[in-house]
């Protein structure tokens, strides 16, 4: 199928409706493709997060919980927010989240967070930055509402160095996520956004030097699967930071 990705104007819109339209069948689609991994991922992403009792964690594009879900889990005595536009993907999220848990869940846009500047300890984004009209912007209100030495774990696609497994792992992407997507959602061109997504995206090394650059003090690089998965973990620098 030849694909077109959304120009910049549609790219909300676009987003925000596929979500809403596979919204039932994402987390099985995510475990199929990533084989499970993106569990083990998402795990990793929490421990980053260093939370302590009490504080405050944002899980930004929060889909259907997963990392919201894990913040709790991990850090039990923490308040966490999930927030995302889809209203369809916090459905499933509210399902899977149990009555007492202490996650809000909230509709609202990442360009956009609905919450005040220096709120919140830790912001986790899984697959989300990708995804915004203007990655810049997003990470610059994510700083805003990071607390003075916050963090921001971050999750996504990666770009894989080693030229041999980099094929492999393009014709995977291009030719045989787009046939599970098929299978599960026939007609669903959603599964060919993700991989032409990843295109327009950022490399690890790229993406560390826009988190920098929009005033982030460090930004660590952890790769997994030869790159083609990666976490970045980016600083909010304190105040007596220069
Ligand atoms: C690939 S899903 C990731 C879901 C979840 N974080 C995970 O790791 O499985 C991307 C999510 O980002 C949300 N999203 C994309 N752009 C957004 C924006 N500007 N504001 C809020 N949510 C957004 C989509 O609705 C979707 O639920």
């Amino acid at each position: 199928m030849a694909y077109t990705l959304p120009s910049a104007e549609e790219k909300s819109n676009y987003v925000e409706q596929k979500f809403d339209e596979i919204a039932k069948k994402y987390d099985h689609f995510n475990d199929v493709i990533t084989f499970g991994m993106h569990r083990y991922w998402k795990k990793f992403v929490v421990r980053q997060t260093g939370l302590r009792p009490g504080d405050h964690c944002l899980d930004l594009c929060c889909g259907t919980g997963d990392i919201a879900r894990e913040v709790l889990r991990q850090h039990p005595l923490c308040i966490v927010t999930g927030l995302d536009f889809s209203e369809e993907m916090l459905k499933i999220a509210e399902s899977k989240n149990s009555k007492n848990s202490g996650i809000q869940f909230l509709l609202g846009d990442a360009m956009n967070i609905p919450f005040p500047d220096a709120n919140f300890d830790a912001v986790t984004i899984g697959y989300g930055l990708r995804n915004v009209q203007n990655l810049n912007g997003c990470l610059q209100e994510i700083l805003r509402v990071l607390k003075p030495g916050g963090v921001m774990v971050c999750l996504d696609v990666g770009k894989v160095r080693l030229p041999v497994i980099a094929e492999l792992n393009n014709f995977y992407f291009f030719r045989i996520v787009p046939l599970i997507g098929n299978w599960l959602m026939p007609g669903q061109e959603m599964f060919h956004y993700l991989p032409h997504s990843s295109l327009e995206y950022p490399n690890q090394e790229l993406l560390k030097h826009l988190m920098l650059e929009a005033g982030f003090q460090e930004a660590e690089i952890h790769d997994f699967v030869f790159g083609a998965s990666t976490v970045h973990v980016a600083y909010k620098p304190t105040n007596n930071s220069k």
